[in-house]
């Protein structure tokens, strides 16, 4: 493609819009977070939606200015069209159709996840394919096998709750702020991880999963454990002194259950390049136990945080990927819920 292209990504809680150019450089990245939701302790999906309608023009203008680009040289427009909170959606897929129309340049519909893969590339020419993927985000927790971008092979995906999700309800139980991640983390740095031994989920070799530990994860019974334990707490006062321990136990549970699986697919799978993706890979323990266990033998891309949590910048870029090839299958337009395209299950005798 020739030109600047405009990234949009409105899934859930984050206004954002970027200009990358043919090289896929970033030119121009803003990001508005939203806080209408703090209040309520989660993201209330309305609230989100008329957010986004507010935001996406100031937000779209200060990207361009950024940029130094004017509207009018936008070569494609591609935007995050699923999955997501369907009013969060509808404003950013409506808005990129109508704009793409006026400008009589293409629109292209690019699936959330698959932006997350193209984070960590945008600040690291080497985080391209092959890599085993982990995306760890407020609604996913994928592993994902990737010979080469558009070929995706599903190892494990969570069962109940997502990754992100796990830490903002332990953040909510803890009597912290949303989001949960950021706040547990920091929470946690005082705390010792031992001091509450939290159930790992899934963790045991059996004959269904051929005698290997499960690639699929599962986060809700460990949420539980925590709930009980502070309910536990709360009847003789000691939360507030706990915070740190619960919090620094909760994160190692977390820590310890994602990096075995990880390491455990990627022995599978026979390789040794790993790419971190989605908001939860900005969790500093996480990224050092993975650094750790990876030691010199294997690669590990990351991104820094404005490309890790959700950002209209790894949308335009796999946007720049997806571009003419239409048609896009199931994700023409805003889904709640759509697979990432070309995503097939994963198995030993998979060719690679
Ligand atoms: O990818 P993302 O920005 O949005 C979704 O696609 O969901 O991920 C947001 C999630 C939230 O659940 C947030 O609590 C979590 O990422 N998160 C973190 C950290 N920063 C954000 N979780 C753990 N540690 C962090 N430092
Ligand atoms: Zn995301």
């Amino acid at each position: 493609m020739i030109g600047p292209v405009l990234g949009i990504e409105t899934t859930c809680d984050e206004t954002s819009a970027a200009v990358l150019d043919d090289a896929g450089t970033i030119l121009g990245l803003v990001i508005h977070s939203q806080d209408v939701h703090r209040i309520y302790g989660g993201v209330v999906p309305e609230l989100a939606a008329r957010d986004h309608l507010r935001r996406i023009e100031p937000v779209v203008d200060a990207a361009l200015r950024e940029a130094g680009v004017e509207r009018r040289r936008l070569r494609a427009i591609a935007v995050a069209a699923g999955p997501g909170l369907i009013g969060a959606l509808l404003v950013g897929v409506s808005w990129t159709r109508a704009s793409a129309f006026a400008l009589g340049v293409p629109w292209i519909p690019v699936h959330h996840m698959e932006g997350h893969l193209f984070g960590p590339v945008l600040e690291d020419p080497e985080a391209v394919p092959p890599f085993v993927a982990l995306l760890v985000s407020g609604g996913h927790t994928l592993l994902l096998w990737v010979p080469e971008w558009g070929r995706y092979f599903l190892l494990g995906q969570t069962r109940d709750d997502a990754a992100g999700e796990a830490f903002d309800k332990v953040g909510k139980l803890l009597g912290l702020p949303y989001p949960g991640g950021p706040a547990v983390q920091a929470a946690a740095v005082r705390g010792d991880p031992a001091r509450y031994a939290f159930p790992r989920p899934m963790m045991r070799a059996n004959v269904r999963s051929g005698g290997r530990v499960p690639l699929d994860f599962s986060f809700s019974g460990l949420k539980t454990a925590v709930a009980r334990t502070v309910a536990g707490l709360e009847e003789t006062g000691e939360v507030e002194d706990e915070r740190p321990h619960l919090a620094a136990s909760f994160q190692e549970a977390v820590v310890d259950v994602l990096t075995r699986k990880t390491l455990a697919a990627m022995a599978a799978v026979g390789c040794d390049r790993l790419l971190l993706g989605g908001g939860v890979s900005a969790n500093g323990p996480l990224r050092m136990r993975f650094r750790e266990r990876l030691g010199a033998r294997g690669r590990l891309f990351t991104g820094s945080p404005r490309v890790s949590l959700d950002n209209g910048a790894m949308i335009a870029r796999a946007g720049q990927f997806r571009a003419g090839q239409r048609p896009f299958g199931d994700l023409d337009d805003a889904r709640a819920s759509v697979p990432i395209p070309g995503m097939v299950p994963w198995t030993p005798e998979t060719n690679h």
